[in-house]
């Protein structure tokens, strides 16, 4: 019947929610599975109270059979109004129970992997702190951690409150100006983790996402030395990027340019997506975004470059989807 294949069809759509890299329900770490854990009790309490009430609108309608008011007004009593609030002071009291295990930690018998990110209109400044707090490197849009260990998130805005938030690893945090919020997650399985900015901040809002590269700890020592020696860099490429004026807002270690407006692009061409998680991390995506940065993201700071000559574009484009 209709009915039943529409039903299908939207169970198969809520059911396809349910994992992958940016759901709630597919935990990869343990604060993401406190919160999976939540939401299920929630759930079943859920059915239950709506069982209960759909139950007592059953059998106060159904008029061919008479009831004395005194029944019926006991069903309502019980199934409409205490059950329920038995079940929700249940639900609120685990709830709060809950709530030490979800807030940030900062362990002391391993080492803590401090990492600095700033919401920013429509992007995520991310920078690498060492022992003694201070700034190893900065990057953008793609955090990497190593699994099995803690990050520790330190979560800034400079414009407006944004808010950081990795399905798969663990709650919401939000990012107000002025302030710095602690959160802690801590990945138990490699993978790439979707997160998104989850605080409305303006025309981008939705255009605001970011990854969580979670890998072997090995792996993640390596990177963080690696990441502080700069790469080899095309001299010709470079040429064209500073003649152009680029390094006046982004930053490129070792060279020239310095500017500290936009996104850091050291090693730009190791990231997934472009233009924080909207754009796929292609030469031809680049150099749409560098001649059009607004039809992709209404509201980005950055200026169009369509003006410049098409070559000075590709050749600007090639040189980044390169960098190391
Ligand atoms: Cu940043 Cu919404």
């Amino acid at each position: 019947s209709r009915f039943g294949s529409s039903s299908i069809l939207f169970s198969a759509l809520s059911l396809s929610g349910c994992s992958g890299p940016h759901s709630a329900l597919d935990p990869a770490g343990p604060e993401a599975s406190h919160v999976a854990h939540l939401f299920f009790v929630m759930l079943i309490a859920g059915i239950i109270i709506w069982s209960a009430v759909v139950a007592a609108l059953i059998y106060a309608s159904r008029k061919k059979r008479v009831y004395s008011e005194q029944s019926a007004g006991r069903v309502i009593l019980w199934c409409g109004a205490i059950l329920p609030a038995i079940i929700l002071c249940a639900l609120l009291s685990y709830g709060v129970w809950l709530m030490p295990a979800v807030r940030p930690w900062l362990p002391d018998d391993q080492q803590v992997h401090r990492i600095e990110v700033t919401g920013e209109q429509f992007w995520w400044r991310v920078r690498y702190l060492d022992e003694a707090g201070e700034v190893m490197f900065e990057t953008a849009n793609e955090v990497r951690i190593p699994v099995g260990q803690p990050a520790h998130f330190l979560l800034k805005a400079v414009d407006v409150i944004h808010s950081f938030w990795v399905p798969s690893l663990g709650g919401k945090m939000d990012m107000i100006p002025g302030r710095t919020n602690p959160l802690t997650l801590m990945a138990d399985r490699e993978g790439i983790y979707r997160g998104v900015c989850a605080e409305f901040c303006g025309q981008s809002h939705a255009l605001m996402a970011f990854t969580v590269r979670a890998v072997a700890p090995d792996e993640h020592e390596a990177w963080l030395v690696e990441r502080q020696v700069p790469g080899p860099r095309d001299a010709e490429g470079l040429a064209v990027f500073l003649k152009n004026g680029c390094g006046a807002c982004h930053a490129i270690s070792g060279t020239a340019a310095a500017g500290r407006i936009g996104p850091e692009l050291t090693a730009f061409g190791e990231r997934g997506t472009l233009a924080a998680g909207t754009l796929p991390h292609t030469q031809e995506d680049i150099a749409r975004f560098i001649s059009y940065p607004e039809r992709t993201k209404p509201g980005v700071k950055m200026p169009h470059f369509g003006m410049l000559p098409e070559d000075d574009i590709k050749t600007i484009a090639a040189f980044l989807k390169e960098l190391k």
